[in-house]
């Protein structure tokens, strides 16, 4: 080299190359991106700005000397999505299969502490055959070095996890412990153990699809909050994703510029069927409510009994729980629970209001469920309400029954505010079950039990089957008509939003876990 201006150069495009041209064509036979490609993609146009590009590994063993990749298998740096600061990572699956070495994995503390410090989101993007088999426990140290540093950012900083290739063994608890994963269709998997190790250990035949991929996790295990058709629309909702948070735990949640028009929806006045026993879309409903267009579902395909996601109403970011009427009634269950709960403590770690959704006939009966640990799960949900500070708003479209009418953010549990609408029915339980267990020995003596059956039903539910035994009591602050809902939530979010609560100081809750 003449100089020392061309080394550099030399260096930085080696560095670059990765691989090698010859992997780089294997990944893209294999529908993949490149770690690079990934990261034009992700931010802002020309806002990367690299860290550690010539950072080698230290190992010796099995000639791996000789075998020396600039930037040791990730890519790591900071730059903007949205215009706002982010650090990354992005593993290159042309060096060592992405594995993670020793310096791989110091390169990715080294963002992490940054992203700490300087209270901006990690991005983290994953494409690796797992610990360096080469380097032996450095690497499993390398792998917990990271997961110390997940949990210490958990709740400070939002921590994005995209899953681009395989993602096994011990590894897949960096992405567990962030705070949104996605996945994209039939080119990534996770598992802790693999299918050669299943069927040694279960005898189970199981391909690596059907045991960890986008498909499985996004709707049996709800390991992954979002699956992708493909890398780019991947990548692209994680730009939107990001565009709900604040980027740290000490801002307020993101506001974009409205403009006030006319709030009322109409349409929301024909959403509940006559029939209360009939179902009807949750999602029609949050349509109408939230400002056009901006409502970002999470986890979609797992647990569909209830329905999260980000919306804004009135240009400010909003976390939004709703109970599905559309899918087994809109009942909770061990999942559902599950779903909500983590949903409902991101948004209070993040300062992201929360809006509440309510039809609910009760929780899921069933040994499935009982055996399944209901009680423990349930009560998940039911401590993330209660601990969350945020201003919380809930409102009841129909059903309210039993312990979820305590649940699903009652005031009960410090929600600031309660709107039903005249449709609503708030009682221990349904009717018909109420008049069967209070009015039995009626019934039994009655001449003709069916017809006296239904006059207890119609006695119960005429007293109860509405929103205004409730409101009475001041459990519901005002019954509104649907059309006026989206009004009285621009006005009552925007009133609530200097909300200051303090609860009791602690070194943290018991979470029922
Ligand atoms: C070193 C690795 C590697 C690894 C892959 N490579 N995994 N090098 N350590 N863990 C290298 C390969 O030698 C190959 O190098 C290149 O990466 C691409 O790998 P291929 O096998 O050709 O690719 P593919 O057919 O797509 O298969 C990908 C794969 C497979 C399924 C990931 O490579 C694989 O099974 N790897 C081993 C996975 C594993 O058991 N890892 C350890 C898990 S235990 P060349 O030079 O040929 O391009 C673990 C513990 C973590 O991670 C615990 C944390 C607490």
């Amino acid at each position: 080299m003449s100089n020392s201006r061309d080394l550099l150069i030399q260096k930085r495009h080696d560095s670059k190359l990765g691989g090698g041209q010859k992997r780089i064509d294997s990944q893209h036979a294999k529908g993949k991106l490149t770690a690079r490609e990934r990261l034009d993609i992700l931010l802002d146009e020309g806002s990367f700005q690299e860290i550690g590009a010539f950072v080698t590994h230290r190992s010796s063993d099995f000639g791996m000397d000789k075998q020396k990749l600039l930037g040791d298998g990730v890519v790591t740096g900071y730059g903007n999505i949205n215009g706002k600061l982010v650090y990354v990572f992005s593993q290159d699956f042309t060096v060592f299969g992405g594995s993670l070495s020793e310096t791989h994995a110091e390169k990715i503390c080294k963002i992490m502490d940054m992203a700490l410090k300087n209270g901006a989101p990690l991005v983290g993007l994953n494409d690796s055959g797992g610990a360096r088999i080469q380097e032996g426990v450095v690497s499993l140290g390398g792998y917990a070095d990271i997961f110390y540093r997940n949990v210490q950012s958990s709740g400070v900083i939002p921590q994005i996890s995209a899953i681009m290739g395989p993602c096994a063994g011990g590894a897949v608890y960096s992405p567990a412990l962030t705070d949104f994963i996605t996945m994209v269709e039939n080119t990534s998997y996770m598992f802790v153990t693999g299918p050669n190790v299943v069927k040694t250990v279960t005898n189970e035949d199981v391909s690596s699809e059907d045991l960890g991929g986008a498909s499985v996790h996004g709707t049996k295990s709800g390991v992954a909050h979002f699956t992708e058709p493909n890398e780019v629309v991947c990548l692209k909702n994680i730009r939107q994703l990001l565009s709900y948070m604040p980027s740290n735990c000490e801002e307020n949640a993101p506001s974009i510029p409205y403009q006030k028009g006319n709030e009322s929806r109409e349409a929301l006045a024909q959403i509940i069927p006559d029939n209360p026993n009939q179902p009807y879309d949750i999602k029609d409903v949050i349509q109408q409510v939230a400002d056009e267009g901006s409502f970002f579902e999470v986890h979609k395909n797992f647990a569909e009994n209830i329905v999260v996601g980000f919306a804004r109403l009135a240009g400010r970011s909003i976390g939004i729980v709703a109970n599905q009427p559309a899918n087994l009634a809109g009942v909770l269950d061990v999942n559902s629970s599950q779903k909500g709960g983590r949903f409902v403590r991101f948004c209070d770690a993040f300062n992201i209001p929360l809006l509440v959704f309510e039809d609910v006939p009760g929780f899921l009966p069933g040994t499935d469920q009982e055996w399944n640990a209901i009680i423990t799960n349930g009560a998940k949900l039911l401590y993330a309400f209660s601990e969350a500070t945020v201003p919380r708003i809930t409102v009841i479209t129909r059903k309210a029954y039993g312990g979820a009418y305590d649940v699903m953010n009652s005031k009960h549990i410090g929600a600031d505010l309660n709107f039903a609408w005249p449709t609503a029915e708030i009682a221990v339980m349904g009717a018909k079950g109420a008049a069967e267990i209070i009015f039995k020995r009626e019934i039994d003596s009655a001449d003709n039990k069916e017809v006296a059956w239904k006059e207890k039903e119609k006695e119960y539910s005429d007293l109860f089957a509405n929103p205004y035994r409730a409101a009475e009591r001041g459990f519901i602050d005002e019954v509104i008509l649907p059309e006026e809902t989206r009004d009285r939530l621009i006005k009552a979010f925007k009133m609530l939003e200097n909300k200051v609560v303090n609860n009791p100081k602690k070194k943290h809750g018991n979470i029922p876990l």
